[in-house]
């Protein structure tokens, strides 16, 4: 993309939603500041997942994801959409050791509020909302900014959650900065969060401290995309009393996840 082009998107994004433009302005000063973090992950991650959970393992769940996978896949393919890497601008749907953790936390822990933020094509979205319906209990609030610079993209938002599924679904439109602290105002205590909007240091930290004034007891954070940057240990550092946890992405070497659990 050219340099002019590019400054026209920002233009019409300006024009179209002022104040998500100027909120986007620090963040994307604050990246020039972000160095790389060399994580070594976890390769028993899971299992400690379920030990967070208090659930067994082997986990008799697990492999039941694969199914509910391949049916996104397809669903998303008849729709003329890709599920994978950077489909959405920029942005990636979620990968599948993600989607596992997601899946593995909703149907253990049986939450009552579930809290994400980036939606996109509704990936993560749509795991949550099939286990919550196999759990027959809880509800998830999904914050989400559709893509500000590309426009052509607003429509495939939450393609992947079929209208049958949206029962238990709240769509909050925005960024988590204007959004996230009304949200969890309104909702007094969060059992999980999911992170997976913008990327950066400074939006990371942000929406994990604000979550975790609102984290019940034996809550977890699923924080994706952590490697760009030094946010996630920084906050495992100044939160020395949570236990953290560095987890691998199945499709690229050297690029993270990370869960956050809060001791009950
Ligand atoms: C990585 S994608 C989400 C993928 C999705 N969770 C899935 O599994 O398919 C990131 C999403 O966050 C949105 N986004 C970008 N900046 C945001 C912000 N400040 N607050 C909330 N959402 C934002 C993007 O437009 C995009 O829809």
């Amino acid at each position: 993309m050219t340099k002019r082009s590019k400054f026209g998107k920002f233009l019409r994004a300006v024009i179209a939603t002022p104040i998500e433009a100027a909120l986007y302005i620090p963040e994307r000063i604050s990246m020039r500041h972000e160095c790389h973090a060399s994580y070594e992950s976890d390769p028993n991650w899971e299992v400690r997942l379920h030990r967070c959970l208090g659930a067994p393992w082997p986990c008799p769940e697990r492999t039941k994801l694969d199914v509910l996978w391949r049916d996104i896949a397809s669903e998303l393919q008849t729709q003329g959409l890709r599920l994978g890497r950077q489909t959405y601008g920029e942005y990636s749907d979620a990968e599948i050791s993600l989607a596992r953790a997601v899946w593995c936390s909703v149907l253990h822990q049986r939450p009552s509020v579930v809290v994400e933020t980036g939606v996109a094509r509704g990936v993560t979205s749509r795991i949550v909302l099939e286990a919550l319906n196999r759990n027959d209990r809880g509800h998830l609030w999904s914050i989400d900014l559709p893509h500000p610079f590309e426009k052509n993209l607003h429509a495939q938002t939450g393609a992947a959650v079929p209208d049958s599924h949206r029962r238990r679904w709240s769509y909050i439109e925005g960024s988590s900065r204007r959004r996230l602290p009304a949200l969890l105002r309104s909702l007094a205590q969060v059992d999980l969060f999911i992170h997976d909007s913008l990327h950066t240091a400074r939006n990371m930290r942000f929406e994990m401290e604000q979550t975790l004034n609102a984290l019940a007891p034996g809550g977890i954070m699923i924080v994706d995309d952590i490697s760009t940057h030094q946010a996630f240990a920084n906050f495992a550092q100044d939160f020395p009393s949570l236990e953290t946890i560095v987890c691998p992405h199945s499709d690229r070497a050297g690029s993270f996840f990370g869960l956050v659990h809060k001791p009950a």
